[in-house]
Protein backbone atom coordinates (compact mmCIF):
# COMPACT_ATOMS: atom_id res chain seq x y z
CA UNK A 1 0.00 0.00 0.00
CA UNK A 2 1.08 3.57 -0.63
CA UNK A 3 2.64 5.65 2.24
CA UNK A 4 1.38 9.30 2.24
CA UNK A 5 2.46 11.86 4.37
CA UNK A 6 -0.76 14.59 4.92
CA UNK A 7 -0.11 15.20 8.75
CA UNK A 8 2.22 14.35 11.39
CA UNK A 9 0.10 11.80 12.79
CA UNK A 10 0.61 9.80 9.51
CA UNK A 11 3.61 8.55 11.09
CA UNK A 12 4.20 6.69 14.64
CA UNK A 13 6.58 7.41 17.06
CA UNK A 14 8.66 4.21 15.92
CA UNK A 15 8.50 5.27 12.63
CA UNK A 16 9.81 8.53 13.22
CA UNK A 17 12.73 7.61 15.25
CA UNK A 18 13.28 5.36 12.01
CA UNK A 19 13.13 8.09 9.90
CA UNK A 20 15.35 10.24 12.44
CA UNK A 21 17.80 7.29 11.81
CA UNK A 22 17.99 7.31 8.18
CA UNK A 23 18.32 11.32 8.28
CA UNK A 24 21.78 10.92 10.51
CA UNK A 25 22.91 8.18 8.51
CA UNK A 26 22.37 10.79 5.11
CA UNK A 27 23.88 14.16 7.42
CA UNK A 28 27.02 11.67 8.32
CA UNK A 29 27.54 11.76 4.57
CA UNK A 30 27.32 15.21 4.19
CA UNK A 31 31.11 15.91 3.17
CA UNK A 32 30.72 13.06 0.44
CA UNK A 33 28.32 14.99 -1.94
CA UNK A 34 27.68 11.58 -3.30
CA UNK A 35 24.86 10.78 -5.17
CA UNK A 36 23.36 7.14 -4.32
CA UNK A 37 20.91 5.17 -5.65
CA UNK A 38 17.99 4.98 -3.51
CA UNK A 39 15.58 6.83 -5.55
CA UNK A 40 17.24 5.39 -9.20
CA UNK A 41 14.16 5.21 -11.83
CA UNK A 42 12.05 7.18 -9.30
CA UNK A 43 10.46 10.72 -11.08
CA UNK A 44 9.20 12.85 -7.65
CA UNK A 45 6.51 15.68 -8.57
CA UNK A 46 6.52 18.82 -6.59
CA UNK A 47 3.35 20.81 -7.15
CA UNK A 48 3.25 24.39 -5.49
CA UNK A 49 0.65 26.60 -5.26
CA UNK A 50 2.45 28.96 -3.00
CA UNK A 51 6.04 30.14 -2.53
CA UNK A 52 9.04 28.00 -0.86
CA UNK A 53 12.50 28.71 -0.56
CA UNK A 54 13.50 25.84 2.34
CA UNK A 55 11.15 23.14 1.62
CA UNK A 56 11.32 23.32 -2.16
CA UNK A 57 15.16 22.97 -2.85
CA UNK A 58 15.83 21.04 -0.27
CA UNK A 59 13.45 17.87 -1.63
CA UNK A 60 14.34 19.04 -5.36
CA UNK A 61 18.02 18.69 -3.82
CA UNK A 62 17.18 15.64 -1.25
CA UNK A 63 15.75 13.37 -4.95
CA UNK A 64 18.49 14.35 -7.02
CA UNK A 65 21.00 13.32 -4.66
CA UNK A 66 19.12 9.79 -3.77
CA UNK A 67 19.75 9.42 -7.75
CA UNK A 68 15.72 10.34 -8.44
CA UNK A 69 14.06 13.10 -10.98
CA UNK A 70 12.28 15.89 -9.41
CA UNK A 71 9.84 17.96 -11.50
CA UNK A 72 8.77 21.23 -9.99
CA UNK A 73 5.11 22.27 -10.95
CA UNK A 74 3.77 25.81 -10.14
CA UNK A 75 0.08 24.98 -9.79
CA UNK A 76 -0.37 28.23 -11.64
CA UNK A 77 0.90 26.85 -15.06
CA UNK A 78 -0.91 23.30 -14.63
CA UNK A 79 -4.54 23.02 -15.90
CA UNK A 80 -5.82 23.39 -12.09
CA UNK A 81 -5.58 26.71 -12.38
CA UNK A 82 -8.60 26.71 -14.93
CA UNK A 83 -10.61 24.58 -13.40
CA UNK A 84 -9.45 20.58 -13.85
CA UNK A 85 -10.17 18.59 -10.88
CA UNK A 86 -8.58 17.19 -8.12
CA UNK A 87 -9.40 13.78 -8.59
CA UNK A 88 -8.93 13.85 -12.56
CA UNK A 89 -5.27 16.04 -12.05
CA UNK A 90 -4.41 13.05 -9.51
CA UNK A 91 -5.18 9.97 -11.57
CA UNK A 92 -3.33 11.04 -14.39
CA UNK A 93 -0.21 12.57 -12.40
CA UNK A 94 -0.47 9.15 -10.86
CA UNK A 95 0.70 7.67 -14.62
CA UNK A 96 3.18 9.56 -15.10
CA UNK A 97 5.39 9.99 -12.22
CA UNK A 98 5.93 7.99 -8.49
CA UNK A 99 5.41 10.58 -6.14
CA UNK A 100 4.24 13.50 -5.34
CA UNK A 101 4.63 16.74 -2.47
CA UNK A 102 2.32 19.31 -2.48
CA UNK A 103 2.20 22.67 -0.94
CA UNK A 104 -1.26 24.01 -1.51
CA UNK A 105 -4.06 26.41 1.03
CA UNK A 106 -6.56 23.65 1.79
CA UNK A 107 -6.08 20.24 3.99
CA UNK A 108 -9.54 18.80 2.33
CA UNK A 109 -7.43 19.26 -0.77
CA UNK A 110 -4.12 17.75 -0.28
CA UNK A 111 -6.54 14.73 1.51
CA UNK A 112 -8.78 14.60 -1.64
CA UNK A 113 -5.55 14.42 -4.16
CA UNK A 114 -3.92 11.62 -1.80
CA UNK A 115 -7.30 9.72 -2.21
CA UNK A 116 -7.61 9.89 -5.83
CA UNK A 117 -3.78 8.75 -6.25
CA UNK A 118 -2.15 6.05 -7.18
CA UNK A 119 1.45 7.40 -5.84
CA UNK A 120 2.53 8.62 -2.31
CA UNK A 121 1.35 12.08 -1.34
CA UNK A 122 3.62 14.40 1.00
CA UNK A 123 2.50 17.46 2.62
CA UNK A 124 4.85 20.01 2.01
CA UNK A 125 2.26 23.02 3.57
CA UNK A 126 -0.88 23.47 4.04
CA UNK A 127 -3.11 25.97 5.63
CA UNK A 128 -3.58 23.82 8.82
CA UNK A 129 -0.08 21.68 8.73
CA UNK A 130 3.41 21.58 8.18
CA UNK A 131 4.50 18.18 8.67
CA UNK A 132 7.85 18.20 6.72
CA UNK A 133 8.82 21.44 8.88
CA UNK A 134 8.11 19.51 12.08
CA UNK A 135 9.15 16.59 11.24
CA UNK A 136 12.75 18.19 11.10
CA UNK A 137 12.66 20.54 13.62
CA UNK A 138 11.82 17.53 16.16
CA UNK A 139 14.89 15.89 14.21
CA UNK A 140 17.19 19.08 15.23
CA UNK A 141 15.63 18.74 19.12
CA UNK A 142 17.04 15.25 19.63
CA UNK A 143 20.22 16.20 17.93
CA UNK A 144 20.82 19.09 19.94
CA UNK A 145 19.58 17.49 23.14
CA UNK A 146 19.89 13.87 22.66
CA UNK A 147 16.66 13.08 24.11
CA UNK A 148 13.04 13.99 23.24
CA UNK A 149 11.47 13.22 26.64
CA UNK A 150 11.02 15.75 28.95
CA UNK A 151 11.62 18.41 26.67
CA UNK A 152 9.32 21.59 27.44
CA UNK A 153 8.43 23.45 24.20
CA UNK A 154 6.97 27.24 24.09
CA UNK A 155 5.42 28.33 21.02
CA UNK A 156 4.72 31.91 20.95
CA UNK A 157 2.97 33.79 18.63
CA UNK A 158 0.33 32.63 15.73
CA UNK A 159 -1.87 29.56 15.89
CA UNK A 160 -1.31 28.63 12.51
CA UNK A 161 0.19 25.60 10.38
CA UNK A 162 3.71 25.37 12.45
CA UNK A 163 1.34 25.45 15.81
CA UNK A 164 -0.91 22.72 15.18
CA UNK A 165 1.43 20.68 13.95
CA UNK A 166 3.88 21.30 16.90
CA UNK A 167 1.03 20.32 18.88
CA UNK A 168 -0.16 17.30 17.22
CA UNK A 169 3.71 16.27 16.95
CA UNK A 170 4.28 16.49 20.65
CA UNK A 171 0.75 14.82 21.67
CA UNK A 172 2.60 12.19 19.02
CA UNK A 173 5.52 11.91 21.06
CA UNK A 174 4.62 12.73 25.20
CA UNK A 175 6.42 15.95 25.08
CA UNK A 176 4.79 18.92 27.01
CA UNK A 177 3.90 22.20 24.57
CA UNK A 178 3.18 24.99 26.09
CA UNK A 179 1.41 28.09 23.65
CA UNK A 180 0.89 32.02 23.53
CA UNK A 181 -1.44 33.43 21.29
CA UNK A 182 -4.12 36.02 21.64
CA UNK A 183 -7.24 35.05 21.96
CA UNK A 184 -8.51 35.48 18.08
CA UNK A 185 -5.45 33.43 16.85
CA UNK A 186 -5.47 30.07 18.93
CA UNK A 187 -4.41 26.63 17.22
CA UNK A 188 -7.30 25.14 15.49
CA UNK A 189 -9.80 23.86 17.82
CA UNK A 190 -10.64 20.17 16.16
CA UNK A 191 -6.83 20.00 16.82
CA UNK A 192 -6.92 20.32 20.48
CA UNK A 193 -10.23 18.72 21.07
CA UNK A 194 -8.65 15.42 19.12
CA UNK A 195 -5.31 15.11 21.00
CA UNK A 196 -4.89 11.90 23.08
CA UNK A 197 -3.54 13.02 25.92
CA UNK A 198 -4.75 16.73 26.81
CA UNK A 199 -1.91 17.23 29.52
CA UNK A 200 0.34 17.69 27.03
CA UNK A 201 -1.05 21.25 25.81
CA UNK A 202 -0.98 24.34 28.53
CA UNK A 203 -2.40 27.53 26.38
CA UNK A 204 -2.84 31.12 27.66
CA UNK A 205 -3.09 34.62 25.58
CA UNK A 206 -0.03 35.86 28.30
CA UNK A 207 2.88 36.16 25.62
CA UNK A 208 5.48 35.48 28.65
CA UNK A 209 3.14 32.55 30.27
CA UNK A 210 5.75 30.09 29.75
CA UNK A 211 9.26 31.76 29.19
CA UNK A 212 10.40 30.38 32.80
CA UNK A 213 11.38 27.14 32.09
CA UNK A 214 11.25 26.47 28.69
CA UNK A 215 13.83 24.35 26.67
CA UNK A 216 12.65 25.28 23.36
CA UNK A 217 11.24 29.08 22.23
CA UNK A 218 9.77 28.59 19.09
CA UNK A 219 7.65 31.49 17.19
CA UNK A 220 6.99 31.73 13.27
CA UNK A 221 5.72 34.50 11.29
CA UNK A 222 2.20 36.20 12.42
CA UNK A 223 0.99 36.78 8.71
CA UNK A 224 1.18 33.37 7.09
CA UNK A 225 0.86 32.99 3.37
CA UNK A 226 -2.90 33.56 2.20
CA UNK A 227 -3.00 35.82 5.27
CA UNK A 228 -1.96 38.82 3.34
CA UNK A 229 -5.31 40.91 3.50
CA UNK A 230 -5.09 40.97 7.63
CA UNK A 231 -2.03 42.45 7.41
CA UNK A 232 -1.76 45.54 9.16
CA UNK A 233 -4.62 43.94 11.84
CA UNK A 234 -2.57 41.10 12.72
CA UNK A 235 0.77 43.38 13.61
CA UNK A 236 -1.08 45.67 15.85
CA UNK A 237 -3.05 42.10 17.54
CA UNK A 238 0.39 40.00 17.99
CA UNK A 239 2.57 43.36 18.79
CA UNK A 240 3.10 42.24 22.60
CA UNK A 241 4.03 38.66 21.56
CA UNK A 242 7.82 39.94 19.44
CA UNK A 243 10.15 37.31 20.75
CA UNK A 244 12.65 40.14 22.22
CA UNK A 245 15.10 40.05 25.57
CA UNK A 246 12.20 41.87 27.29
CA UNK A 247 9.64 39.46 26.72
CA UNK A 248 12.85 36.97 27.23
CA UNK A 249 13.91 38.10 30.61
CA UNK A 250 12.74 35.01 32.73
CA UNK A 251 14.40 32.37 29.93
CA UNK A 252 16.84 29.68 30.52
CA UNK A 253 20.19 30.66 29.39
CA UNK A 254 20.57 27.65 27.30
CA UNK A 255 17.00 27.80 25.51
CA UNK A 256 17.22 27.26 22.46
CA UNK A 257 15.44 29.86 20.04
CA UNK A 258 13.34 27.55 16.90
CA UNK A 259 11.69 29.30 13.81
CA UNK A 260 10.80 27.52 10.64
CA UNK A 261 11.53 30.74 8.48
CA UNK A 262 11.50 32.73 6.31
CA UNK A 263 11.78 35.22 9.83
CA UNK A 264 10.04 38.66 9.60
CA UNK A 265 12.97 40.40 11.30
CA UNK A 266 11.31 43.50 13.49
CA UNK A 267 7.93 41.51 13.70
CA UNK A 268 7.62 38.02 15.11
CA UNK A 269 11.77 38.19 16.18
CA UNK A 270 14.36 40.94 16.70
CA UNK A 271 18.18 40.53 15.63
CA UNK A 272 19.10 39.93 18.89
CA UNK A 273 17.70 36.82 19.61
CA UNK A 274 17.72 35.64 15.93
CA UNK A 275 21.64 36.41 15.66
CA UNK A 276 21.69 34.85 19.31
CA UNK A 277 23.91 32.01 19.83
CA UNK A 278 20.62 30.49 21.45
CA UNK A 279 19.21 30.82 18.11
CA UNK A 280 19.37 27.43 16.19
CA UNK A 281 17.41 28.39 12.83
CA UNK A 282 19.86 28.00 10.52
CA UNK A 283 21.02 24.25 11.70
CA UNK A 284 17.07 23.98 11.38
CA UNK A 285 16.99 24.60 7.84
CA UNK A 286 19.79 22.97 7.06
CA UNK A 287 18.34 19.53 8.86
CA UNK A 288 15.60 20.15 6.18
CA UNK A 289 17.71 18.48 3.48
CA UNK A 290 18.53 15.46 5.11
CA UNK A 291 15.39 14.79 6.81
CA UNK A 292 13.78 14.76 3.79
CA UNK A 293 16.24 12.24 2.52
CA UNK A 294 15.38 10.51 5.65
CA UNK A 295 11.53 10.79 4.69
CA UNK A 296 12.34 9.76 1.07
CA UNK A 297 13.38 6.35 2.11
CA UNK A 298 11.27 5.63 4.70
CA UNK A 299 8.02 6.55 2.35
CA UNK A 300 9.09 4.51 -1.21
CA UNK A 301 10.50 2.15 1.52
CA UNK A 302 14.11 2.18 0.11
CA UNK A 303 16.41 1.56 3.04
N1 LIG B 1 10.09 26.69 6.40
C1 LIG B 1 9.66 26.57 5.14
O1 LIG B 1 8.82 25.72 4.80
O2 LIG B 1 10.23 27.46 4.29
P1 LIG B 1 9.81 27.70 2.77
O3 LIG B 1 8.49 28.39 2.77
O4 LIG B 1 10.93 28.57 2.22
O5 LIG B 1 9.74 26.38 2.07
N1 LIG C 1 3.15 29.77 8.78
C1 LIG C 1 3.95 30.03 7.61
C2 LIG C 1 5.01 28.99 7.42
C3 LIG C 1 5.96 29.25 6.28
C4 LIG C 1 6.95 28.18 6.09
C5 LIG C 1 3.05 30.11 6.39
O1 LIG C 1 2.15 29.27 6.26
O2 LIG C 1 3.23 31.01 5.58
Amino acid sequence: MKKDFLKIKDLSKEEIFRIFDITKYFKSLKKEKKITDHLKNLTIGLLFSKPSTRTRLSFEVAIYQLGGFPIYLASESTQISRGESIKDTARVISKYIDGIIIRTYSQEEIEEFAKYSEIPVINALTDLYHPVQILCDFYTIYEKKGILENIKITYIGDGNNICNTLIEGCDLLGIEIRVSCPEEYMPDEKVIKNLSNKKILKISSIPDAFIEDADIIYTDTWVSMGDEKEREKRLKIFKEYQINKKLLKKAKKDFLFMHCLPAHRGEEVVDEIIDSPNSIVIEQAENRLYTQKGLLCFIFEKI
